[in-house]
């Protein structure tokens, strides 16, 4: 690991370390690893990683031996060109050449429920395509459509079925968020280390412009720079609920009960 990069892993450790010690969380371990077959990160390794690579970059042994070689998914072509739509297709039938013949990419309808697929295709978009799902850039990266409605963007629900509780995440938000990011959302919180780490402003507009319940989730769960990844002491349902709180008080300004 480069040495700065490995610093800043010790610094975020340690940061988490202190953030636990100071505050009381639920703890469900039982209900997570219920859970646990549904875990985009493992599905992805067992199936895809072999042809896609584990950083999603398509740089396999296998892209030596195939033609089309796997898509790579972190760059801006891939961005432009797939959508959550065309994702899941792709998956459920496969691919062909123009000239009809199959690609190494197969049908995965045998192999993984609809939902694994969507869970797949999710996994996908946030962590090797930066959280923006590809709806966005049906145009093909118009800058004249930068800022059009990102509505579809918001249907990315959440994983393993979870249905999120906003008000309840009210108080996951103040408890364990508010000291960081603030009581309006603007990064400015009370915790000494705020102006440091510069925590997210959650009213900037390239953050409302990509944010769904499936990349807050992911966010918090994993933790992103200095931001600490919550996925040893939140459940799944306080990290949904917190999300939907985010989700609802920032991006879609929505009342906090109801759909
Ligand atoms: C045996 C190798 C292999 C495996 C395993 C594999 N893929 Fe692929 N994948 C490919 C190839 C090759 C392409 C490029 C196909 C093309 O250009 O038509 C591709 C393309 C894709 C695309 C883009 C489709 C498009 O229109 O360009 C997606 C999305 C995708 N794969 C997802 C997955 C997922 C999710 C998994 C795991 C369930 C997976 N792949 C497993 C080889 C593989
Ligand atoms: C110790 C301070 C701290 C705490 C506590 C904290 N965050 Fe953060 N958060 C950060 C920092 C710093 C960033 C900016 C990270 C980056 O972009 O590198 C961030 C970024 C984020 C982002 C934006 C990620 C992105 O993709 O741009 C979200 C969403 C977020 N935090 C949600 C939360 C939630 C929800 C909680 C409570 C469960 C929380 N944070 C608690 C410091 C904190």
């Amino acid at each position: 690991m480069h040495p700065s990069k490995a610093a800043r892993r010790a610094a975020v450790f340690a940061l988490l370390a202190a953030t636990l010690a100071g505050s009381a969380m639920a703890q469900d371990k039982k209900w997570k690893s219920l859970m646990s077959t549904d875990e985009p990160d493992k599905l992805f390794r067992h199936y895809c990683a072999v042809c896609h690579g584990p950083d999603g970059d398509g740089q396999t042994q296998a892209r030596l031996a195939l033609d089309p070689p796997p898509r790579n998914f972190t760059n801006a072509k891939a961005r432009e060109e797939l959508s959550r739509d065309h994702m899941l297709q792709t998956l459920e039938k496969g691919t062909y050449t123009k000239d009809g013949k199959r690609t190494a990419m197969i049908s995965w309808k045998e192999h993984l429920s609809p939902e694994q697929m969507e869970t797949l295709v999710d996994y996908i978009i946030v962590r090797f395509m930066g959280g923006k799902p590809a709806d966005n850039f049906h145009d093909h990266g118009d800058p004249r459509h930068k800022h059009h409605d990102h509505s579809k963007a918001r249907q990315v629900d959440y994983p393993y079925g979870l249905k999120p509780d906003a008000v309840r995440g009210k108080a996951v938000y103040a408890a364990n968020c508010q000291s960081c990011h603030g009581a309006q959302g603007d990064g400015k919180g009370t915790d000494p280390r705020a102006a440091q780490l510069k925590p997210r402003n959650f009213n900037a507009q390239d953050f409302r412009d990509y944010a769904t319940g499936f990349t807050l989730f992911s966010t918090v769960t994993y933790g992103k720079g200095h931001m600490p990844a919550w996925e040893k002491s939140m459940n799944n349902q306080d990290i949904a609920n917190v999300s939907e709180y985010v989700l609802r008080t920032y991006v879609t300004r929505k009342p906090l009960e109801g759909n």
